[in-house]
């Protein structure tokens, strides 16, 4: 029985890929790494269809530079809209004629998740089974659930493999859990040739200033204290946006229906050695760091285990310090794309989330 939707699965990818332009849905492509999926899409010569509801963290000016590409200018369609909203995506789906399906519409914070999960609940797990059901109904060749490595948990030793069990433990993370397993479920019962990808903590141009790369570089470049939760000694898997687009675009082509695969940065760094890169770029003291209260439940390290990816033959391109020093500059020089997000919502949610641990 598997074998025979594997088969399927096979074909309808082989069908789709004989026809001309390939027609692509980016959900929450004008986010941050949705975006740089979408030019990575485009410069491949698929058709982009973005679908995005334009939460705080979406940016159309983030596809600005895709609509007037020379070799992009007309392969980008967007449509403003929830996925959670299932006539607004059989309207796409019915009207675009769309082949593959990468989901990267999320509610992505978890300091946001802990203030308030409810969001998370409808767009990370409802949102998902929209997308799925339309995909079902027009036969769709891949559908991408674009996860990350926080469905494990906190990793003490060693590094998550794919098949080790799922302990997510914040809201984020639980919702994002929820949106995968019922995709891969989609494969089991319905032979819907799925995905899913588990990314590493993604950074480079174009991410909202609340994540901890982009607030500590424009806190920085203001002067402005950076709130280090704890001892600062947690541990992430820095992976560059661009790199974990161009892992997830390979596996939509060399990927197995039905399987999950991580996709590490192999770059294991505590936050205080993240922290000291990007004073260090800017030129600023570290006697702007201030160590605040922790995040409750703070996962104390986060680490993939990348062979199952490596096995299929992709390796990321970006090193680490460079990768960050290049982003940290990025932002010293684009004032004019984040000064405008520090502003409105972002001050509200900041005083929320910082007022008291920085005495502000
Ligand atoms: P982001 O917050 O920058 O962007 C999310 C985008 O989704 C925004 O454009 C937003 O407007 C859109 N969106 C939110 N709710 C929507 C809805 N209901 N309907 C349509 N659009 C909606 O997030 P990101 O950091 O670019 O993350 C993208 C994906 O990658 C997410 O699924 C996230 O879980 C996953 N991921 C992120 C990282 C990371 O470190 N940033 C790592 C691994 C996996
Ligand atoms: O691991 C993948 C995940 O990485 C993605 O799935 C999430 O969408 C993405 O937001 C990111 O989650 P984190 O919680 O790891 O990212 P964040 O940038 O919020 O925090 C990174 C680390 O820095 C974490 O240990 C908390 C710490 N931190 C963060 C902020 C915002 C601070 O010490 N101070 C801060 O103000």
């Amino acid at each position: 029985m598997r074998d025979g939707l594997r088969n399927t699965a096979h074909k309808i990818l082989s069908m789709k890929q004989t026809s001309k332009t390939q027609t692509i849905l980016v959900t929450g492509g004008a986010g941050f790494i949705g975006s740089h999926f979408a030019r990575l899409a485009a410069r491949r010569g698929m058709r982009v269809i973005v679908l995005d509801k334009l939460t705080y963290a979406g940016n159309p000016e983030n596809l600005e530079d895709i609509r007037r590409g020379r070799k992009t200018a007309g392969l980008l369609e967007f449509y403003r809209g929830d996925i959670c909203n299932a006539e607004m995506v059989e309207h796409v789906f019915a009207r675009e004629g769309i082949d593959f399906v990468v989901n990267f519409a999320a509610e992505t914070h978890v300091d946001r998740s802990l203030l308030g999960a409810g969001s998370f609940i409808d767009t990370d797990v409802r949102g998902v089974h929209v997308l799925l059901e339309a995909c079902l109904r027009h036969k769709t060749a891949r559908f991408i659930q674009v996860s990350t490595d926080e469905v494990y948990g906190s990793v003490a030793e060693g590094s998550s493999k794919e098949s080790d069990t799922l302990s997510p433990r914040n809201p984020y993370s639980a919702a994002k859990t929820g949106g995968e397993l019922l995709a891969r479920s989609y494969w089991t019962s319905h032979g819907l040739p799925v995905i899913v990808t588990r990314g590493s903590n993604t950074y480079g141009p174009n991410q909202y200033p609340e994540k901890l790369l982009p607030l500590f570089a424009t806190n920085a470049i203001d002067g402005q204290p950076l709130p280090l939760y704890g001892d600062g000694l947690q541990v992430r898997d820095w992976l560059h946006a661009t790199d974990h687009c161009s892992a997830i675009f390979f596996l939509m082509e060399k990927g197995e229906p039905g399987e999950a695969y991580n996709v590490p940065g192999g770059n294991e760094r505590t936050n205080l050695e993240m922290t000291r890169v990007i004073l260090d770029e800017l030129g600023r003291p570290e006697s702007l760091i201030r160590r605040v209260e922790d995040r409750p439940g703070h996962d104390r390290r986060y680490s993939i285990d990348g062979s199952k990816l490596r096995a299929l033959g992709w390796r990321p391109a970006v090193l680490w310090e460079q990768g960050v020093r290049k982003t940290v500059r990025w932002y010293a020089e684009n004032g004019s794309w984040w000064r405008p997000l520090r502003s409105g919502e972002f001050l509200e949610y900041y005083k929320r989330q910082y007022g008291k641990r920085l005495g502000i």
